[in-house]
């Protein structure tokens, strides 16, 4: 089968080599994305594992239309009970790149949604009905001139839905990018992670997901091939078995601070939904009087203005600037920001800058190399101990615990958190 993989732009490269790791053939680069060729197993994989995949689309097939007629009897041809059973139902997008004949998408789709129930209504006098949210069958399709590609949506809801999100603060990252971030800071697995305005703990959950290799579909129920008539559980049994074998330990710290209890209550509930409580550390601190452990990996992206208001945005970016030198000595340092006039108060001279996209917020990730200094830093041990003056909430938090040992953590493999 041919398969459109899409991605979030800058994580190209990522998908690229992840698509080739999971054994795709023919591929080649689209916008956002890749074409690529496999069988099943491949398409179940990809939704399973790949991080950095938006969305998987299974091409169905194509076809050339001269008249709207024409377009509708090509749409009634195709097999459609392959997928769904006519009680079933529904959904279809559309997107139309210059045709004189649809000249707005939504039309297209219901055109679209027109021929699909004439052929449920030919052949057994029933038709499906339709609904946006978690249709059995969603149905892309993309119209270049007169030639129309119709593809079957594989994944159902976007892949950044990894099931394990079950508290939203005020502008998390979307997993895809916080995966993406992990990825693109260069992180081996070889040292601490600290992730310093952590919010609901996308970064670090992504972090310790990777450096565990836990799929990123591990928590996701439910996959838009699930609700197909030609499903094979087997065969989903057999990729879930053989990527989930292959999740291990990591004896690295993993570690999210932020100042604001609510935001740390949040970032707890989905580390524990991950079943990555003893994994993740979270502590409660001020950025500006926080020292991170030098050789650790930092990620983080702060507030820029634009979904989090800040009094004095030009002043909290130079502080930052000075923080990094200070505070995170010896450690490699990534930050994005969304704001051109932000990176520049860093003041920091950048040993990487790439372009990516938060929402539709064009962003930079920005890489610092901090020297270590003479200054010596108290390890993240102590730092519960220090975080009496520097918190942004004056009540202490009560709710969750800090964790500073590494009890017995194989419990992954045994399946206690699984869902299949
Ligand atoms: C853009 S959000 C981070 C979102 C996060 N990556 C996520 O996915 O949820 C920025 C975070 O920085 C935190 N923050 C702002 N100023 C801070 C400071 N001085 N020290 C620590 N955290 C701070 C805010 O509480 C907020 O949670």
């Amino acid at each position: 089968m041919n398969l459109t993989v899409k991605t979030l732009s800058g994580l190209e490269t990522l998908l690229e080599q992840e698509l080739k790791d999971l054994g795709a053939k023919n591929i080649e680069s689209i916008s956002r994305g890749f074409t690529c060729s496999g069988d099943e197993e491949l398409m179940y994989k990809i939704n399973y594992q790949s991080r950095f995949s938006v969305k998987v689309l299974q091409e169905l097939y194509s076809f050339s239309f001269k008249t709207k007629e024409d377009y509708l009897e090509q749409i009634k041809k195709y097999e459609w009970d392959f997928f769904i059973k006519p009680e079933e139902s529904i959904a279809v997008d559309a997107v139309v790149f210059g045709c004189d004949l649809f000249d707005n998408s939504l039309y297209t789709a219901q055109l679209t949604k027109d021929g699909m129930v004439d052929f449920f209504r030919n052949r057994y006098g029933l038709r499906p009905s339709v609904r946006t949210n978690f249709p059995e069958l969603r149905v892309s399709v993309f119209i270049s001139g007169y030639n129309c590609t119709v593809y079957a949506d594989t994944s159902g809801s976007s892949l950044h839905k990894r099931g394990y999100r079950k508290s939203f603060h005020a502008a998390p990252v979307n997993e895809v990018l916080a995966a993406g971030l992990v990825a693109l800071s260069g992180w081996k697995f070889d040292c601490d992670f600290y992730d310093p305005m952590c919010g609901s703990g996308t970064i670090v959950i992504e972090a310790a997901m990777a450096a565990m290799n836990i799929p990123a579909g591990y928590f996701r129920e439910d996959f838009g091939f699930k609700r197909w008539q030609n499903f094979k559980p087997r065969i989903l049994k057999r990729v879930k078995d053989s990527a989930d074998a292959e999740i291990k330990e990591f004896d690295h710290k993993i570690i999210g601070s932020d100042y604001s209890d609510q935001v740390i209550r949040s970032a707890w509930k989905n580390i524990f939904s991950a079943g990555l409580k003893h994994d993740v550390q979270l502590l409660r601190h001020n950025v500006f009087t926080t020292e991170i452990p030098k050789g650790s990996m930092v990620v983080f992206n702060p507030p820029y203005d634009e979904r989090l208001s800040l009094n004095d945005a030009t002043g909290f970016y130079k502080k930052l600037g000075d923080t990094i030198k200070n505070n995170m000595r010896g450690c490699k340092v990534w930050m994005l920001v969304g704001n051109p006039d932000l990176w520049k108060s860093v003041g920091l001279k950048t040993s990487a800058k790439i372009p990516l996209f938060n929402g539709n917020i064009e962003s930079r990730f920005l890489g610092y190399e901090s020297y270590e200094g003479t200054k010596k830093f108290n390890k993240a041990e102590n730092y519960q101990n220090k975080s009496g003056g520097d918190n942004h909430d004056s009540k202490e938090h009560k709710d969750y615990k800090f964790r500073n040992d590494r009890p017995d953590r194989k419990r992954f493999p045994e399946g206690k958190n699984k869902k299949l």
